[in-house]
């Protein structure tokens, strides 16, 4: 007997599902013969507005999983106090109309993904001769900075689920890394593929043969493949054992100097610079630049101990599959 004849299809309603996560999950949901919903700013076929889910109350649904929230490294926008409020707000105002819509449900789900970021793990300053702390689900933040005090912000938002009667599952993303494509000769640029994410936002100055590695290239960079973040969902959904914190990361984290070198080599590129940190935090923001200057070495011990099985557990496998010719 097939795998879907055995798993009854269920309905899952997903929070910013259209997005570069959650269109991928959105997507492998349906080709295993769920139906998805998705929660949205705008209205449209197999969506619900985030008002109606107010006014209306969550659909009937097993599963109800959050992506919602407005890109921190959106660097088309300058960092000012409105665009940090909306990243507050994003995040932790749909979580909380979520909680409080699956808490009304007279038949609520049976399951609640609530994601957030690695940088709950927070940042601090390392002497070249400290070891760097090991962090996995049960560590408290190494320190605290803006990106920790969101998160940590976003997550308490998830709190309120009433884990009586609905399994609480909470991940805690990495740097989720999507395909990039070169299409044709003629630009001689990668371009963008079908999924976003981080590559995109950092492959022009590969492209330009100024790609650099960033800092000192020492801060750890925990990172996943976009197959291995579905991958994990599905695990995490599927699994009724699975309940608590789980690290969406890969086990074979790399130092950002890795990372860029093995990328550059996937264009076909060199690394020949390193841009200073002073510019970084010119260029983002004091209150963001430790997501580029400052890492975690964090590992997903939960997750493996849940029997997840990463398909690409190394940067390696990862960027060979991720940094196509299409040509
Ligand atoms: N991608 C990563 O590397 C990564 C790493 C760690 C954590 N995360 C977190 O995982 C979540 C999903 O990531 P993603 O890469 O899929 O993000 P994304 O592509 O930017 O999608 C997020 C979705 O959130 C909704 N959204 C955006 N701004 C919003 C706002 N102001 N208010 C309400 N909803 C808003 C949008 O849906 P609509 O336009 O349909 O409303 C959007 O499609 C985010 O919260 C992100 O912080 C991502």
């Amino acid at each position: 007997m097939s795998q879907l004849a055995e798993r009854p299809s269920r309905h899952v309603v997903i929070g910013g599902g259209s997005g570069f996560i959650g269109s991928a999950l959105a997507n492998a949901l349906i080709q295993r013969g769920d139906t998805v919903t998705l929660i949205s700013r705008s209205s449209g076929e197999g969506r619900i507005t985030w008002d109606a889910l107010r006014r209306t109350g969550l659909p009937p649904c097993d599963v109800v999983v959050n992506l919602a929230g407005q890109h921190i490294l959106d660097m088309r926008r300058r960092w000012n106090d409105a665009y940090r409020d909306e990243v507050l707000s994003s995040r932790i105002e749909t979580t909380e109309t979520l909680v409080q819509a699956i808490n009304n449900s007279a038949t609520p789900p049976a399951v609640f993904v609530s994601t957030a970021g690695k940088c709950f793990y927070g940042t601090r300053e390392l002497d070249s001769a400290d070891p760097v702390p090991e962090l996995d689900e049960d560590s408290a933040p190494m320190g605290m900075d803006f990106p920790a005090e969101l998160v940590g912000q976003w997550e308490a938002a998830a709190e309120g689920v009433d884990q009586n009667r609905i399994r609480h599952v909470k991940l805690r993303i990495g740097v989720v890394l999507g395909k990039i494509e070169r299409k044709s000769h003629i630009g001689k640029l990668w371009r963008i593929g079908r999924a976003r994410g981080f590559l995109p936002i950092i492959r022009l100055p590969f492209c330009l043969g100024i790609g650099a590695t960033i800092g000192t290239g020492k801060q750890m960079f925990p990172w996943i493949h976009i197959d291995d973040m579905v991958g994990v969902m599905l695990h995490v959904i599927d699994n009724e054992n699975a309940t608590g914190r789980f690290n969406a990361v890969s086990p074979g984290i790399v130092d950002n100097r890795e990372f860029t070198e093995c990328f550059a080599d996937k264009l076909g590129r060199r690394v020949r610079w390193s841009v200073p940190e002073w510019l970084v935090r010119a260029v983002v923001g004091d209150e963001r630049s430790s997501i580029l200057l400052r890492g975690q070495l964090v590992r997903p011990k939960r997750t493996l101990e849940a029997g997840y099985v990463f398909a690409y557990p190394d940067i390696e496998s990862a960027l060979s599959d991720l940094v196509k010719k299409t040509f």
